[in-house]
């Protein structure tokens, strides 16, 4: 994406001069700091609506990533991650048969449509609006036989498994990393298995990367293996993505 544009302030047109600051009256820098302040939006806070809800609405407002998946017609600003680590790491090729766990509410499925591949399947626990081009299943990808039903969808091994699958939190530190880790695990086992060889797999994972076994298991089946950060991902969020190229030795036991 052209990124956002980020100082927006007020200029001053060249030629005009600045008045001279009169006691009481703000210096330029003064407005312009009002200036700022003015467009960041508030949101006040109703009755019953907690602050943690009342920031969320604020940052979302304030958010360029936001504003701009609105005007493009992208169904979540996460679209633009899957934009960037395209252009980083050239996962979409024409025609590509792509799966996308945990796709909802679809901004991935747009992305890689967009950028040529030929079908998408995807799966989610929530249900998704349908995209022309994607087959997209509502099932809880962590049932046993999740993988079996996926399968049943794709005529060919995928060449790209995509994976931005994320739990929701229960502010239980321990619990979340575990439901996390378990996602991430479920999601590399399932790409491992189903690849066509040369294929790819990126996948959301936090608190500074995949676990270290599972990181020397794809090491030892795919040819590169990095993490990225894009731009898009909010920069307080431990979220990071893992990226494992070009599959060489697929999993069968
Ligand atoms: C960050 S969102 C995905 C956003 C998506 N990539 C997009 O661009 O619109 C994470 C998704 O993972 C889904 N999810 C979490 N656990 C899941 C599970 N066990 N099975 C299927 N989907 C799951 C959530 O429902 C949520 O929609």
């Amino acid at each position: 994406m052209s990124k956002p544009p980020k100082d927006t302030r007020p200029r001053r047109m060249s030629g005009s001069k600045p008045s001279a600051p009169k006691r009481g009256r703000r210096t330029p820098k003064a407005e312009q700091d009002n200036a700022t302040r003015m467009m960041h939006k508030k949101v006040k806070t109703a009755r019953g609506r907690k602050i943690s809800s009342k920031l969320w609405i604020e940052r979302q407002i304030n958010d360029p990533y936001v504003r701009e998946a609105q005007i493009k017609g992208y169904r979540s600003r996460a679209a633009f991650k899957l934009e960037e680590l395209d252009d980083k790491f050239n996962l979409l090729k024409h025609d590509s048969l792509v799966v996308d766990l945990g796709c909802a509410p679809g901004g991935w499925v747009q992305i890689a449509l967009k950028r040529g591949a030929k079908r998408v399947v995807g799966i989610d626990i929530l249900p998704v609006d349908m995209v022309a081009g994607a087959d997209l299943i509502e099932y809880d990808f962590m049932e046993e036989d999740a993988p079996e039903k996926i399968k049943s969808y794709l005529d060919a091994s995928p060449d790209v498994v995509l994976s931005d699958l994320a739990a929701n939190t229960t502010g239980h530190k321990q619990t979340d990393h575990l439901k996390t880790v378990a996602l991430v695990e479920a999601a590399a086992d399932f790409a491992m298995r189903t690849l066509r060889p040369g294929g790819h797999f990126a996948s959301k994972v936090f608190q500074g990367g995949a676990e270290f076994s599972l990181l020397n298991e794809l090491k030892s089946r795919f040819q590169t293996v990095k993490h990225f950060k894009p731009d898009s991902s909010r920069k307080g969020s431990p979220e990071i993505y893992l990226v494992a190229l070009n599959l060489q030795n697929p999993k069968t036991d």
